[in-house]
């Protein structure tokens, strides 16, 4: 069996020992006799795999007490209408801050619920940077503050976490989360779908402050209120539990491998590799500005984009997939999420440097 090196932006690579023990544990769980995929959502056995999943995230994410976490469904896209729903709490504004395509349809959806104010933008830079906090024009009586820890796209990330005042902090961790340590106290409501650094597609995971909880707009639909999935500990209807499990494995994979500050530093040296090669190719271009690069997510372009065709298939011949960029941006783009190995990215690496060789 030949497995890919896959830069795939999502669903992505996963850790090959979570699905290798996925794969055992698939006929019979822990002696259960059944899949975790036929449990009932409510037997003492899948309630132990959401309660150790939720734990173990809590403990890698140092999750203070005051702070539910949710495992929804809906995907990312879903929070961006849920955000407001929920956090407007009689407020008739939000602020946004627009880096690019995910901040965009966030700002989409808030719109049919308040006046969204945009309080910085890196459009006049077609979203290759990250707006410094300093020219934000943060509205004190707006209900939250939402901006994009990683543009997954445009391959742009905030290596600081802006000061919202008493305002809640809003974050879409899609592309990020666990990652790198954070300090969730900054934040009231950090988000993220599961399908980068997580697990499968299907699960949507939400870390909100208590406090903000229980305020949502009339006519809300019930499965939209944060407050019933809260007060259900995600057991309102039928979770995701396959994905509950699989990320439960990834926590795991994540604790044995030294916590997110091991994370991070693996993050870094597979990103600096990728970048360092960048900048002194005079082929490939990064086209994001030096201090705000994605270390998860990272385009490029080719300086002669009739190879772009070629490069793809050499790549794929050589057992590399899905290095297309986004149809919005174009050229290319390597996702390197935590379950990426090192050696993949001196792989990808290695054959950049043999193609410049051959086409430079
Ligand atoms: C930063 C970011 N936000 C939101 C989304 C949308 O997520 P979903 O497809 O889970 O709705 C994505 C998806 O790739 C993303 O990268």
């Amino acid at each position: 069996m030949a497995r890919v090196i896959n830069f795939s932006a999502g669903p992505a690579t996963l850790p090959e020992s979570v699905l290798r023990q996925a794969a055992e544990e698939m006929l019979d769980w822990h002696g259960s006799g059944q899949s975790v995929m036929e449990m009932s959502h409510r037997g003492k056995e899948f309630m132990s795999i959401a309660a150790q999943a939720e734990a173990d995230l809590r403990e890698l994410m140092a999750i203070p007490a005051n702070y539910k976490v949710l495992f929804l469904q809906g995907g990312a896209s879903l929070q961006f209408a849920m955000i407001p729903l929920n956090l407007l709490r009689g407020k008739a504004s939000a602020d946004y801050v627009n880096t690019g395509e995910w901040a965009k349809k966030a700002i989409k959806e808030a719109k049919q619920y308040c006046q969204v104010n945009v309080v910085a933008s890196s459009e006049d830079k077609n979203f290759t940077y990250a707006p410094a906090q300093t020219g934000w024009k943060l509205s004190r009586d707006a209900a939250y503050v939402h901006y994009t820890a990683n543009e997954t796209i445009g391959g742009v990330e905030f290596h600081w976490v802006p000061q919202s005042g008493e305002v809640p902090l809003v974050c879409d961790m899609s592309s990020n989360i666990l990652s790198k340590p954070v300090d969730v106290s900054k934040y009231g409501l950090i988000y993220a779908g599961a399908q980068k650094n997580i697990g499968p597609a299907g699960l949507t995971i939400a870390i909100l402050r208590d406090d903000l909880i229980g305020q949502v707009l009339p006519k809300t639909p019930v499965m939209l209120d944060y407050k019933t999935h809260a007060e259900n500990e995600s057991m309102y209807n039928t979770p995701p539990t396959y994905g509950i499990y699989i990320a439960g494995l990834v926590f795991q994979w994540i604790k044995q491998n030294g916590g997110l500050a091991a994370m991070e530093k693996r993050n870094r040296e597979k990103a600096a590799l990728l970048y360092a090669f960048l900048d002194q190719s005079n082929f490939f271009v990064s086209p994001v500005a030096q201090a705000d690069r994605s270390l998860m997510n990272v385009p490029f372009t080719l300086k002669k984009a009739e190879l772009d065709e070629e490069f793809l298939k050499g790549a794929k011949s050589r057992g590399m997939i899905q290095l297309k960029g986004h149809r919005s941006v174009g050229g290319m783009r390597a996702s390197i999420y935590n379950a990426m190995p090192v050696e993949g990215v001196k792989a990808l690496v290695g054959y950049m440097k043999e193609f410049e060789a051959k086409h430079g």
